[in-house]
């Protein structure tokens, strides 16, 4: 299924379907309308119907949806499809692809430039995101929700991730200083999981703040991070804008029966309808799209041909290129 939804979501979703038509596979597409784009449409954000064709669906490409208006009553297209599907595991790597575009720099002066090459591994179904604010004398109180269940999946899910992908570490992010029941559930599940599954694989925690700040001073030392889902969605814009920027991130969510792929940025509204929207991180969600359909060779020369036209300098406004969305894409086709 494709939802491409708002803002750039449709413009980076067409260029990353018209590169990969390029690579001649015989895939079904069936296009829902989810978001702003929906409510026109459909008279809905997403509706009960869309939920029940995207069960039964391979894998689903998704663009972005934007922040509705206050008026308009809204379901959120994407938290409802990673949470009815139960895609718990949202995975987002991040490392510069084109080195003079990372904000990483040397160190140690004249020293070798460090490499951010990390796993994000994101709960993706509680904590924060079960969205339950109550109003209280004099305020809002959020809950928060952390399960010995889905603490327990993200985790194992991470481990064998981290395995399959020839990785060698994983570090649980949490800050069970501060929340020391619900943060320290999940780090204790962590410590289970690990006895467990992962003999083989170095593991250790880290508090998120600590973490934030190690992504930045010391970017080599980190691999695959498994966190609850809040720490997860900001550590991985952190490490998007240290790789280049949030024009480049490519996701993954996985469930049992199920996975999503989608760029780590939003609609942008910001540079909507110019068509100068950087495709790279559609296109790489795409990729990951590509390896879960058990399309690995289509993958590597879909990522081939995005690696180098980055290497050979085209690219979109925000890397400082002079290529529009579908300019970008031709480029890719054209090296396919
Ligand atoms: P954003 O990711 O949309 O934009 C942040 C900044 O990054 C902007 O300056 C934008 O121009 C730039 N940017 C993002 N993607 C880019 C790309 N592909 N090429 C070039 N520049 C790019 O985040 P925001 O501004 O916090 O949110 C805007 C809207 O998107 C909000 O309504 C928010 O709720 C929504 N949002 C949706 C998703 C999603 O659907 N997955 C994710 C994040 C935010
Ligand atoms: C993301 C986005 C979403 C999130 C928003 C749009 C709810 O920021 O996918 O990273 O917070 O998960
Ligand atoms: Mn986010």
């Amino acid at each position: 299924m494709v939802a491409a939804g708002d803002g750039i979501g449709p413009e980076v979703v067409e260029a990353t379907l018209y590169a990969m038509d390029g690579l001649g596979l015989d895939l079904e597409l069936y296009i829902e309308p989810v978001g702003m784009a929906g409510v026109q449409e459909r008279g809905a954000p997403i509706t009960d119907e869309t939920v029940e064709i995207a069960r039964d669906m391979d894998a689903i490409l998704f663009g972005a949806v934007e922040k509705p208006p206050p008026d308009v009553d809204y379901r959120s297209p994407l938290l409802t499809l990673r949470k009815e599907l139960e895609l718990y595991a949202n995975v987002r790597p991040a490392r510069p692809l084109v080195p003079t575009h990372s904000r990483l720099g040397p160190v140690v002066p004249g020293g070798p430039v460090p490499q951010l090459d990390v796993v994000i591994v994101r709960e993706n179904t509680e904590g924060l995101y079960v969205r339950r604010e109550h109003v209280i004398e004099d305020g809002v109180m959020a809950e928060r929700v952390i399960t010995r269940k889905a603490s327990e999946r993200v985790h194992r899910f991470a481990f064998e991730w981290a395995r399959a992908h020839g990785r060698t570490k994983v570090t649980c992010v949490h800050k069970a200083n501060l929340l020391r029941r619900s943060d320290g559930l999940f780090l204790e599940t962590f410590e289970e999981v690990a006895r467990d599954i992962a003999a083989d694989i170095e593991w250790s925690d880290m508090h998120v703040d600590a973490m934030a700040a190690a992504m930045v001073t010391d970017p080599g030392s980190q691999d695959v991070l498994v966190t609850p889902n809040l720490y997860g969605d900001i550590l991985s814009d952190l490490a998007a804008g240290l790789c280049g920027g949030l024009g480049l991130a490519p996701s993954g969510s996985y469930g049992e029966d199920g996975a999503l792929f989608e760029p780590v940025h939003g609609s942008a509204p910001d540079i909507a309808g110019q068509g100068i929207a950087d495709p790279v991180a559609c296109m790489l969600s795409g990729v990951m799209m590509l390896d879960h359909l058990g399309h690995p060779e289509a993958a590597r020369r879909l990522e081939g041909a995005v690696l180098d036209a980055l290497a050979s300098g085209v690219s979109t406004p925000d890397l400082g290129g002079e290529h529009g969305t579908l300019g970008f894409a031709e480029e890719v086709r054209e090296r396919l």
